[in-house]
């Protein structure tokens, strides 16, 4: 038996933690089986290497080093949370996934998607999530709702600059369009029950 791989993607402050959070009690009231995660992290493993890449100390890491270590964080965290979880028949819903990084340290930091790829398919056998959901949001809305959550203590990556994460808003845009089928484009804007009516529409084309 294989389970249902749902991951959630977006730029910062779209709310995909709380609509990842709120499908997940929506699909455990209807007896799923449910893992909720995320990356980078979601194994001790991976949220080692995610202190690692999040942290303001020091100097950071170049695109390159960035896009390995994440990479690195994602295969321990397929083979040891989310493959064993499908296996059994479950369901995984992932705030986050490969689309960030071809996105980020991609779109963003100008990794080419091939190497992104490669990374992948070297690290985590190149497994893909059955649904991704985009949520899309005016960057001046995500930067007010980023205000009101973080108080101006950003990470490493969410506080570089605002052409840097407009390239990562436009990254995400292609992916959605190049495949269609893979991924469902929702829009952010609204309350997040709002919101979730309309992740849930989406989920049931895969659920
Ligand atoms: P979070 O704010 O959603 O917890 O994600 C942490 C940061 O890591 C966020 O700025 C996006 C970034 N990120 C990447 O740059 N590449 C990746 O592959 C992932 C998963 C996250």
């Amino acid at each position: 038996m294989t389970g249902l791989f749902i991951a959630f993607e977006g730029g910062e402050g779209a709310g995909k933690s709380t609509q990842a959070r709120l499908l997940a009690e929506a699909l455990r009231a209807q007896g799923r089986d449910v893992v909720l995660t995320r990356e980078p992290g979601g194994t001790a493993g991976a949220e080692a290497i995610r202190a690692l890449l999040l942290s303001t100390e020091g100097e950071g890491w170049g695109p390159r080093a960035e896009a390995l270590l994440f990479a690195a964080a994602r295969a321990d965290h397929v083979e040891r949370l989310i493959r064993p979880t499908l296996a059994r028949g479950a369901i995984v819903i992932c705030d986050r996934f490969l689309d960030s990084s071809r996105a980020y340290q991609g779109g963003g930091g100008g990794v080419s998607d091939e190497d992104v790829l490669a990374l992948h398919a070297i690290g985590s056998e190149g497994l893909l999530p059955d649904l991704t959901v985009l949520l899309t949001l005016a960057p001046d809305e995500a930067a007010h709702r980023l205000a009101l959550r973080d108080q101006g203590q950003s990470d490493r990556i969410g506080g570089r600059d605002a052409a840097y994460h407009a390239r990562v808003a436009k990254a995400f845009e292609r992916f959605a369009a190049a495949e269609p089928q893979r991924f469902a484009r929702i829009d952010a804007a609204g309350d997040p029950a709002q919101v979730h009516a309309r992740v849930l529409a989406a989920v049931e084309r895969v659920a």
